[in-house]
Order: structure tokens, then C-alpha cells, then sequence
């Protein structure tokens, strides 16, 4: 099959954001279209994801009033033009040339917030260059504190105004879909963020001892790691990766600035509940006023509506993110944020809602 080089224009039959996901095949090698679109083990969480969306209905509102009409939000203190963010994706050269830097100007084009990831192919200042929009680091903690350290307070000086600690993925096998297809990501492509961290080094096992439990668990963060983050720097920390209520109330408790309701897109624990489905119950423990946010699954304005009716104060786009990108680079990043700022727009005004605040649960039928 021939993949395609990436468009120098927005394709003339692209007329949803979700029309990415399926023009993405055209675009990207087979191997990489398997590592970004697959999910781990039999890709039961990752099929969750979306078949939360499709359960939820919108009901249709009559003659409201929309003079004050509005997609405006703040969140950590971050101010925000519409309620979708970028989601961290490692390793977007695999994508197109310009890798995240194409992404971050596709978030200034349309002012859109962007989590720039420890695995970015690109150096966070490099990303952070790219942007005069909002813009948030994610963090994932290194073996070594003190490389943790570094990469916190790189991305203070580069100029992010959050970080988003992502907790839970401490182990995170190749997808069996991305293994059968051959992936492996190339050496020339190893993240930049990474250069000078001290690897993951091999513990010496006694007999009987697992691989996984006992020595790959053994350099995971825990609770005292997020405790000791705190208190290391002065930027709002926001955890992705929660789906119990108790987490997100000890998390809350320690003094976490937001928080976001997220299974990896199905890429961690597989058997997971869809995120959609963890939200209403977060929400419930943590308040009306605690920043949460959701991804997983969000392929339409639509979805973005239902996710802010079940408790979501803002979503992330992963996936989405990755196929425009490998469709048409920046200008095919900035299309897709357009169509489903566009989408969002629409479901508002024909379900009678004219600001974020107005959309919520009761808004909604269907099992959620
Ligand atoms: C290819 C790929 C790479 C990812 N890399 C990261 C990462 O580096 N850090 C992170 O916190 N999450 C990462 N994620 C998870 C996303 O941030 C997000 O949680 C997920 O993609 C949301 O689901 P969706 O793809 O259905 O929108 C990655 C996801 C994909 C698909």
C-alpha cells in the first residue's frame, strides 16, 4: 500500500474532526499506525472508551437565550478560548517531520492549550517556542529524582504553566497490535526531554522474585513521590490517570491543583472502565469547584459536550491529535480543533446551552 506524503492543504472532504481517524491510514506506515491506534491487551478499554459515547443522548433544548453565549473556561488559572487541550503524545516525529512543533503551532493558531509530553520527540523548549498560547508539561517522574527535578524545572523556565503528572502508566508494554505489526520506534527518535536522565537500571532479582513486581514496580512513583513533587515547585501540579474516587480524594487532600479522569485511551490497564463512565462518580467525591478533566474516546464536538455533561470541566484530544498531524502537519492539527470547536458549537446551540456552565447532566438520556 502507498502511504501518502502529508497535504500542503486541508483535504476538501474532510468535513468532521473523526474524518482524520479514517483518512489517517493513507498517511502513516502500518507499523505506526498500529502503535498509535492500538490499545493494550485485547483492547476491551480502548473499545470502552468510545461505546460510553455512543450510550449517552443529548436532548434537544428550545428558545434559549444565546447573546452571552460563550466556550470560555479557566482552569489552574490557566484561561481557556474552548474546552479542548491537547493531549501529551510521546514521540509525534513518528507522525510528520515537524513532529510536536507543527502540533504547538496548530495550538497558537487556534489558541488552543497544549500538554507537551517528557516523551516529545522535540526538547520542551523547542515545543514551548513554537506557542505564545497556553501550554502545560507533562511529567512523567525518572528513576533518579533529581532527573525529575531537571525536567520540572526546565519547564518552568521554558514557560508551561502547569504540570500534568501522568501516574497511570508505571509499566507500559508495546501494544499486542503495535508488536505484531513490527514496531519499534527508531533510535534517531528517542526523546529528546530524556538525553541526560539515567535510564531505568536493571534490579538484581532474588530467586522467585518478578520481572515486573518486583523489578520494574520497584522505580514507580508513590504516594510520598507525589507528596515530596509539591513541594518542588510553585506550578499548579495536575494528575492524568485517575479512575477511583478514593485516589481522587487523597490526591485532592495532598494538595493536587486538577485533576484528569483518564485510562491512557486504553493503553494501561485493559479492563478498565471507559474514563466517561469514571467521571460522574469523581466528580460526586471531589466537588462542583475542582478542576477535573476527561479524555479517552473523544472523536466529535458531541463527545466533548457529553463529557462536560457527566462532570468534566475540559477534555484532551490524543489520537485525533496524531492523524491530522500525519494527514496535513500543523495546518491538518488546527483543522481538526477547528471542526470540533465547530461541533461543540452546534450541539450548544441546538441543546440550549450557551455556556460551558449550562451543559449538564441534565442535558443528557441514555445509560450513563
Ligand atoms: C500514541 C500515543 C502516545 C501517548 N503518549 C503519552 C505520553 O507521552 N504521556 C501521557 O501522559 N499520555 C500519553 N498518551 C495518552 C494520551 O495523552 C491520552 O490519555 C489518550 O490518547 C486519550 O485517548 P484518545 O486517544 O482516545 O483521545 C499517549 C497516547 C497515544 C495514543
Amino acid at each position: 500500500m502507498t502511504i501518502h506524503p502529508p497535504l500542503e492543504q486541508i483535504p476538501a472532504d474532510i468535513l468532521s474532526a473523526a474524518d482524520y481517524e479514517t483518512r489517517a491510514a493513507d498517511y502513516i506506515a502500518a507499523p505506526t499506525l498500529a502503535w498509535l491506534a492500538g490499545g493494550s491487551g485485547t483492547e476491551q478499554t480502548l473499545r470502552a472508551n468510545r461505546e460510553a459515547f455512543a450510550s449517552l443522548q443529548i436532548l434537544p433544548r428550545l428558545l434559549n437565550d444565546f447573546r452571552q453565549a460563550s466556550t470560555r473556561r479557566t482552569l489552574c488559572g490557566t484561561p481557556l478560548e474552548h474546552p479542548a487541550l491537547l493531549a501529551p503524545l510521546g514521540h509525534q516525529r513518528l507522525l510528520h517531520t515537524d513532529g510536536e512543533r507543527a502540533v504547538a503551532r496548530a495550538a497558537e493558531a487556534t489558541v488552543t492549550c497544549l500538554v507537551a509530553s517528557t516523551l516529545s520527540s522535540l526538547a520542551m523548549e523547542e515545543v514551548a517556542a513554537a506557542t505564545s498560547g497556553p501550554k502545560w508539561f507533562q511529567l512523567y517522574c525518572q528513576p533518579r529524582r533529581d532527573d525529575t527535578l531537571r525536567l520540572l524545572h526546565r519547564a518552568e523556565s521554558a514557560g508551561y504553566q502547569a504540570i500534568v503528572l501522568t501516574l497511570d502508566a508505571p509499566v507500559q508494554p508495546l501494544s499486542r497490535r503495535a508488536q505484531l505489526a513490527g514496531f519499534r520506534l527508531p533510535p534517531a527518535l528517542a526523546p529528546a526531554n530524556l538525553v541526560n536522565c539515567e535510564p531505568l537500571q536493571q534490579v538484581a532479582l532474588k530467586p522467585g522474585q518478578s520481572i515486573l513486581l518486583h523489578g520494574m514496580m520497584s522505580e514507580a512513583p508513590g504516594w510520598i513521590d507525589v507528596d515530596w513533587l509539591l513541594t518542588q515547585t510553585r506550578l499548579p501540579i495536575i494528575v492524568k490517570g485517575v479512575s477511583h474516587p478514593d485516589d481522587a480524594l487523597r490526591l485532592k487532600a495532598m494538595g493536587v491543583a486538577g485533576q484528569i479522569v483518564s485510562n491512557h485511551g486504553g493503553r494501561s490497564l485493559d479492563g478498565a472502565p471507559a474514563s466517561l463512565h469514571c467521571l460522574p462518580a469523581i466528580r460526586a467525591a471531589l466537588g462542583a469547584d475542582y478542576p477535573l478533566l476527561l479524555d479517552g474516546g473523544i472523536r466529535s464536538g458531541t463527545d466533548i459536550f457529553k463529557a462536560l455533561a457527566c462532570g468534566a470541566d475540559a477534555v484532551l484530544i490524543g489520537r485525533l491529535q496524531g492523524y491530522a498531524l500525519a494527514v496535513a502537519g500543523a495546518l491538518g492539527v488546527a483543522h481538526m480543533l477547528k471542526l470540533l470547536r465547530d461541533e461543540l458549537e452546534l450541539c450548544m446551540a441546538l441543546a440550549g446551552t450557551p455556556t460551558l456552565d449550562d451543559i449538564t447532566t441534565r442535558c443528557l438520556t441514555g445509560d450513563s
